[in-house]
């Protein structure tokens, strides 16, 4: 790869932090009166995880939330977004609330304000109740309910703390991989139930919005969307035509009906024979007017045409033909897919953007040297500097973007990729829980530093 010596500068009062999941990150599964999610339940079957790998303990940031505190502090992070486990605050989903679980984040919210990095939790990161799951999930009309309520829990809670909201986090990829790809919890194939997923979930988004407007004026509260580049495997039509009916459904499906209250035309009658209804109130009421959007991105999928599967198509992820570096993921680093991303977000919906998750996995190593623990990480200092310039050149194009999220902070529990690839700036060694910075995790501290790249 080559990059560009130019030094770069962001506008002021630019934001710089990391991201992570509760899920990902905490452990401490039933302590404290949580309630098992649907990521608990989905980890127990056999074969779902790679290596048999469960959340179970993962970071020990439960406990550890202080050291990780600590830690970002350190690396002079100025924002840090994470999200709510659902069911550590409501064990069933809805009903009565687990005061011990509010305490954690008391905990930690006011942890963090203290070391003067600005909390920004996402409301929802894919950890369902299984309470609710056992009531149809996502796919039931009440879901939207159930998630204001808990929402508004939250708001009333942290409105006077925490102004920077994230309503769910990529329900596109939770509705895919969990939903109809069957590879995430809660593991379902039925393409109604997606169909409906899809749409409670955008419900869910804009009724929590509308709650936010009334609970917490002066916040600012989006959705956080992984936009996705879908290209042919090849040049064929029909490959093409299959990453068009993709990007359709995976980017349209959540950004036209969240951003312009409407489903992308081809798909509404799938909708309306799942039984959904499309009507002016309801397509209103998802469209509920946001400060930003939060814009997760990761690389480019090449998709090609499979007549059997639906939507027609399959995901050449990791396979595909390019001789492009690959992250651990199998994933292209493909930075000016990312600046593509920005400038169509900025094109189509001309709306203030916060890049919530960017990053990559590498097998990383921890090694000694005087004693001293070391994590060499060059490639992700180069898959993050080629990002973070496309995201400047975006800047510089007209998008208005005012904070960037490293995913992630630690590496962690990669859902069905378990422990082994690993994302962090922070290199944690699963036996002990030690954690140690990795060189990229200094490198980024000097962008924060300079608000650039020098
Ligand atoms: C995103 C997820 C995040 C993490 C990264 C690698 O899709 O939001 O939890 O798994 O991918």
């Amino acid at each position: 790869m080559t990059t560009n010596p130019s030094p770069i500068t962001f506008p002021k009062g630019f934001k710089w932090g990391s991201a992570t999941a509760s899920y990902q990150i905490e452990g401490s599964v039933e302590a404290d009166g949580k309630g098992p999610s649907v990521w608990d339940t989905f980890v127990e079957r056999e074969g779902v995880i790679e290596g048999g790998d469960t959340g179970q303990v993962a970071c020990d940031h439960y406990r550890r939330f202080s050291e990780d505190i600590a830690l970002m502090k350190q690396l002079k992070h100025q924002a840090y977004r994470f999200s709510f486990s659902w069911s550590r605050l409501f064990p069933d989903g809805t009903g009565e609330p687990n005061e011990q679980g509010f305490q954690f984040y008391d905990r930690l919210i006011d942890g963090l304000l203290e070391a003067g990095i600005e909390p920004c939790p996402t409301l929802y990161h894919w950890d369902l109740p299984q309470a609710l799951q056992n009531r149809g999930g996502w796919a039931t009309k009440d879901s939207p309910d159930w998630f204001t309520i808990y929402a508004e829990a939250l708001f009333k809670r942290y409105g006077d703390q925490v102004s920077t909201w994230f309503t769910l986090n990529e329900p596109n990829v939770h509705a895919f991989a969990g939903h109809i790809m069957g590879i995430h919890a809660p593991g379902l194939t039925d393409l109604t139930g997606f169909l409906r997923t899809v749409h409670n979930l955008n419900r869910g988004h804009g009724r929590a919005v509308s709650a936010f407007r009334a609970l917490v004026p002066d916040g600012k509260i989006g959705p956080v969307i992984n936009v996705g580049i879908f290209e042919g495997e090849t040049d064929s039509e029909d490959d093409r035509a299959a990453a068009a009916r993709v990007d359709m459904v995976y980017n349209g499906g959540f950004l036209e009906p969240m951003l312009k209250g409407v489903y992308p035309e081809e798909m509404a009658p799938f909708m309306q024979a799942a039984g959904l209804t499309l009507d002016d109130v309801t397509m209103s009421e998802i469209n509920a007017p946001v400060d930003f959007l939060g814009l997760n991105f990761y690389s480019r999928t090449q998709i090609r045409s499979a007549p059997d599967a639906p939507m027609g198509a399959a995901s050449a992820r990791g396979e595909g033909e390019s001789d492009r570096e690959r992250t651990d993921m199998g994933w292209e680093v493909f930075p000016e897919g990312f600046y593509d991303a920005l400038m169509r977000v900025h094109r189509d919906y001309s709306l203030p953007i916060i890049v919530t998750e960017n990053g990559a996995a590498f097998p990383d190593q921890k090694t000694h040297s005087d004693e001293k623990p070391r994590v060499s990480d060059p490639k992700r200092i180069a898959f993050l500097e080629s990002y973070i310039r496309q995201l400047h050149r975006a800047i510089e194009d007209g998008c208005n973007v005012s904070g960037y999220f490293v995913w992630t902070l630690l590496d962690n529990f990669e859902w069905a990729e378990g422990f082994r690839r690993r994302f962090g700036l922070v290199h944690v060694d699963f036996d002990t829980l030690e954690r140690t910075p990795k060189d990229s995790a200094f490198w980024y501290r000097d962008v924060i530093d300079a608000n650039g790249i020098t």
